[in-house]
């Protein structure tokens, strides 16, 4: 019996309507437009208001109805869930089951994944994972963001504020009819060593209590990060994980249509694709309008290059991730 494969029937996002510019940021705080597009890309970001009502949950639930109209599934056929976020509602549970209650789809597995901005990547081998195994022929996987709640808006803070925005991404996976449009291979990655150089150290549960306000004074609920040593890491582990899978397909760089890159900086991309050789009509970026939202940042870019007629069916799409953890991962596929 041959073994089932997986392909992406159809992609939706979600985007806050409330768009934040970067000289929107130079008045709350010491940085300028100029500064954030020449050392970014980033042009503007979708932050949520309060008035909005939105949760990481409704963002996710729209993007997914966006996604199964795309792949024209109706809803009640998705047998799983997979939820990717770095930034979850509440504590506990999950986000992914809150997001299954919006959607109205009872008594299906939910499974959220903390893997930060490789959390699509990570999710999309999950999915094709349990898609070959037979498990499941139609999987959810949702990447969803609100980062704009926890960011610190003062100057401070701005070294990471400016480069995070809200948004929610969605892709439902369904086994492949053919070889002309499959998921070719996935490529996982992480490494705990250098774990602090991203991250949000407070709440945590191992702490007695898991905040206090000299943790707030300290700024430890807000994300730290160094900036240069992520960047360094990002375009040596990006290059590798992308050469990893075009070395397990047997391809040569001509045989790529699309890069579709996480967008945490657009240098970061640029040089990515320079390393290895890749022109850059054949990658494609979205940082300048949303910055980086982290899970929902690859289905987002995809689906961006989709409506605009860069990816077509069959198409040989690359996507490649880096992000907090550290984590990182390639996924190969024909679309
Ligand atoms: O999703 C994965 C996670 N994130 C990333 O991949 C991000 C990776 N890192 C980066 O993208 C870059 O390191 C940044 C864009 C965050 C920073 O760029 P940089 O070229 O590494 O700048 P820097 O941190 O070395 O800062 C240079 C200067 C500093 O001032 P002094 O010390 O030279 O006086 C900063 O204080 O720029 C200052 N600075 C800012 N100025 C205006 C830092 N942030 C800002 C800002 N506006 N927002």
């Amino acid at each position: 019996m041959t073994q089932p494969r997986s392909r992406i029937l159809g992609l939706g996002g979600f985007l806050p309507d409330n768009v934040v510019t970067n000289h929107d940021l130079a008045e709350i705080m010491e940085t300028s437009h100029d500064w954030i597009v020449e050392r970014t890309g980033i042009e503007e970001r979708r932050w949520v208001t309060p008035e909005s009502g939105l949760t990481g949950a409704i963002m996710g639930a729209n993007a997914a109805r966006e996604a199964a109209e795309d792949a024209g599934v109706d809803l009640k056929e998705i047998e799983m869930i997979i939820y990717a976020t770095l930034s979850p509602d509440i504590s506990f549970p999950g986000t992914g089951v809150l997001m299954q209650k919006e959607l109205g789809l009872k008594d299906i597995p939910c499974l959220d994944i903390r893997q930060q901005c490789s959390g699509f990547i990570y999710g999309m081998s999950i999915a094709d994972n349990f898609i070959k195994a037979g498990m499941y022929k139609k999987i959810l996987l949702v990447g969803s963001e609100i980062h704009s709640t926890g960011l610190d808006k003062s100057t401070a803070g701005r070294d990471v504020t400016v480069l995070f925005g809200d948004g929610a991404g969605a892709a439902i996976l369904g086994v492949a009819e053919n070889e002309d449009s499959m998921v070719l291979s996935t490529h996982l990655h992480a490494n705990g060593k250098d774990a602090n150089i991203l991250w949000v150290q407070r709440p945590g549960c191992s702490f007695h209590p898991r905040i206090t306000k000299e943790d707030m004074d300290n700024r430890l609920h807000y994300p730290q990060m160094q900036g240069k040593r992520v960047f360094k890491h990002a375009v040596t582990k990006m290059p590798q994980v992308i050469m990893e899978g075009m070395m397990a397909n047997d391809l040569k760089l001509d045989d790529v249509d699309m890069l579709i890159p996480h967008q945490a900086n657009l240098r970061i991309n640029q040089m990515v694709a320079k390393m290895i050789g890749l022109p850059k009509e054949k990658v494609h970026n979205n940082i300048q309008k949303l910055g980086n939202t982290t899970a929902a940042t690859i289905p987002l870019c995809m689906q961006d290059a989709v409506k605009l007629g860069k990816i077509k069916r069959g198409d040989l799409v690359v996507m490649v991730a880096f992000g907090a953890g550290l984590t990182w991962g390639s996924v190969f596929l024909r679309y």
